[in-house]
């Protein structure tokens, strides 16, 4: 798309990873009940989302709110949706193999301190945990994801070196991780960060294989997803009505609401496959249900439908 002298090179269609249920859910004081998430899920299933992170298998001690996703994954029917479930050992694989989950996340970060607060351990010992997860869904061909929180800031360390996030994303995806979710974990990037770190990586493997998971603490969220979609980036993150942040980053507002970004999407001419008035319908459904804050403005705005612009 050429609009004056400024060409952006846009990817023609993007992925929108939906994290709402779990990295939603964990950060909320009210624990949604199974049905309510069953449900949920389902609706937003229903509104075209490719991709749901429906849970965690972590220690019900740290993340009460994901003490039921083995009953999550079970009780889902089936979906054109490809339901995601964050793995951090071995216990958490054998849980996630009892109910046959089928798309698996690993997660450690660019930071030591924020790795031991979130899972008790070091960057290396955690990538020392993965390797039985990285077996197991290499044989059994099991898609396998990772996370890299603190890419851009730790909330104990401060800035972090776009090239120690880079040297960490690279062993997530010589374990075998399929693509690697760069996270802002606590929204303080700006697109210039963004960039360098998306220089950074690409220096060790594919922008393929790179995607962005942006928190909003600072509202920079849509400027540094626009910064990743210029740079090449074609999958995102992001939290239905905003929901979310990390219960071990301090300080940390939800996710870039999963709404503003179809909006920014569709606005650019940008394919998700998304139908938004039904993501609309989901974000306002959930929000109700945990008598909460919908954050997405999108989804607050009552002239969505009948924009002239879309
Ligand atoms: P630990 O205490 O070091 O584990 O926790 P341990 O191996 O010493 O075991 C202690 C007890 O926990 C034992 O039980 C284990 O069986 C049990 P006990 O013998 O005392 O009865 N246990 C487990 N139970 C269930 N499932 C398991 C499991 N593992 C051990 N998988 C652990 C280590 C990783 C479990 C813990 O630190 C934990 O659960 N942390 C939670 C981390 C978390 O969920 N954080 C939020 C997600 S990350 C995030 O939000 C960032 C992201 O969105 C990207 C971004 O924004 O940057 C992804
Ligand atoms: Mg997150």
């Amino acid at each position: 798309m050429k609009k004056g002298n400024f060409t952006p090179n846009y990817p023609p269609n993007v992925t929108i990873v939906e994290v709402g249920p779990r990295d939603g859910l964990q950060n909320e004081a009210r624990t949604a009940p199974l049905d309510v998430k069953l449900e949920w899920i389902t609706q937003l299933a229903a509104s075209g989302l490719p991709y749901i992170e429906v849970g965690s298998f972590v220690s019900p001690r740290w993340v009460p709110q994901m003490a039921d996703t083995a009953a999550v994954i079970s009780a889902l029917p089936p979906s054109k949706a490809n339901y995601a479930v964050l793995i951090p050992n071995e216990a958490g694989l054998q849980r996630a193999i009892q109910v046959g989950a089928q798309h698996f996340s690993i997660f450690t970060a660019s930071s030591n301190t924020f790795t031991k607060k979130n899972i008790n351990c070091t960057i290396d010992e955690s990538l020392e945990r993965f390797i039985p997860i990285a077996k197991y869904t290499q044989h059994h061909n099991i898609p396998l994801r990772g996370y890299l929180s603190c890419a851009v800031a730790c909330p104990y360390e401060g800035a972090m070196d776009p090239q120690q996030s880079a040297a960490v994303a690279k062993a997530l995806i010589d374990l075998g991780c399929y693509e690697v979710s760069l996270g802002d974990t606590i929204g303080v990037a700006t697109p210039n960060k963004i960039i360098a770190l998306l220089d950074a990586c690409t220096q060790q493997f594919p922008m393929s294989q790179l995607a962005l998971h942006c928190h909003d603490t600072y509202g920079q969220a849509l400027a540094n997803i626009y910064a990743g979609l210029c740079y090449g980036v074609s999958v995102f993150d992001a939290s239905v009505a905003g929901l979310g942040g990390c219960p071990y980053a301090p300080g940390a507002s939800g996710n870039v609401a999963t709404e503003d970004v179809v909006y920014l999407m569709q606005g650019l001419g940008i394919d998700t496959g998304i139908d938004l008035k039904r993501l609309i319908n989901a974000g306002h459904a959930i929000t109700r249900q945990l008598n909460i804050a919908n954050r997405s403005k999108t989804a607050l705005s009552n002239i969505v439908t009948t924009c002239p612009l879309h």
